[in-house]
């Protein structure tokens, strides 16, 4: 049976390479749309770089809606300096030859959870928690038909963007708090278990010998230069570890837990507790990830990459 899903994405790199995966995974999961939020870059462009991307793979039949241009409460906050200017640095793909679907993505969202098969929709957020909390909020009827989220967010040690927090939470705290209290399943994919998911030069170099256009790009865009001290092992696989989870849940282990995520202002801005040892004796709100058998990871991610064009 396939599982009906959308991706909710801030394209990027990582992202970029979780769609392709997606995209290859047709056979086994129904992509009902991408949703874009601002993250790495602005909406604009992370709208513009998913369709890029669904050019890349031909794949031009699953909608793209362009969603929250900002954080619910906070002033955006983006990475250009490690995704670079357009966010998909060393990618070389052209202007997107289509548009984005008409409706916000907050609305594609909610429509496309009203019509879900009975065993609903998946998500699959992989950048700020933005449109998934605005849906939850306008339209709380939708929450039984969220079957799970499988969400890239969070560190259980230290964060990226700060010490204390990663990228995802950070910029959007406050919609990171809605949906991590929604009452859904989710699965969590924090830092302590996508940095595990390092593409070494040797597999990012197989990936630019594969022969195709979708090769070719991928390579581009994680050999690009990035900044110091970013790692110099390869380059962190963080959102592909969400579709992968979808398609080969074996390869990870982890433990259900209570989370909350720090909205104030301070140092702690966008910070995951994450309650590994059960001492605040709460019930458990995610499945927090914390091993990756990264290297059969990517032996499967190299051989679906392979299928695209
Ligand atoms: C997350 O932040 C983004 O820059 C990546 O795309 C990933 O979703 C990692 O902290
Ligand atoms: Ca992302």
């Amino acid at each position: 049976m396939h599982e009906a899903i959308v991706i909710d994405t801030d394209p990027g790199q990582d992202d970029a390479v979780a769609l392709l995966l997606a995209f290859a995974s047709r056979d086994v999961l129904d992509l009902k749309a991408i949703t874009t939020v601002a993250g790495n870059v602005p909406v604009a462009q992370t709208t513009a770089n998913a369709l890029r991307i669904r050019d890349l793979a031909h794949a031009d039949s699953i909608p793209v809606h362009r969603g929250a241009d900002a954080p619910l409460v906070v002033a955006l906050e983006t990475a250009e300096f490690v995704c670079g200017p357009d966010g998909l640095d060393g990618a070389g793909l052209p202007a997107p030859a289509g548009e984005a679907a008409p409706g916000h993505a907050v609305e594609a969202i909610i429509a496309i959870c009203r019509a879900a098969p009975d065993d609903g929709i998946t998500l699959c957020p992989l950048g700020p928690l933005t449109n998934l909390a605005l849906a939850f909020r306008l339209a709380p009827d939708i929450l039984p038909k969220v079957r799970r989220i499988v969400v890239m967010g969070g560190a259980i040690g230290l964060g990226n963007i700060t010490p204390a927090a990663e990228f995802n939470t950070y910029v959007d705290p406050h919609a990171a708090a809605v949906v991590f209290g929604c009452g859904r399943p989710i699965v969590m994919f924090g830092l302590g278990a996508t940095l595990q998911a390092i593409a070494s030069h040797a597999q990012i170099a197989r990936i630019g010998a594969l022969g195709n256009v979708t090769g070719k790009a991928v390579h581009g865009m994680l050999t690009r230069p990035r900044p110091g001290g970013l790692g110099s092992d390869g380059h962190p696989m963080h959102d592909p570890c969400i579709i992968a989870f979808l398609l080969w849940p074996e390869l990870f282990e982890g433990r259900d837990c209570f989370v909350t995520v720090e909205t104030g202002e301070g140092l702690l801005r966008g910070r995951t507790t994450i309650d590994w040892n059960g001492r605040l004796k709460r019930e458990p709100n995610a499945h927090v990830i914390a091993s990756v058998k990264a290297p059969e990871l990517f032996e499967r991610l190299i051989e679906r990459l392979a299928t695209l064009p």
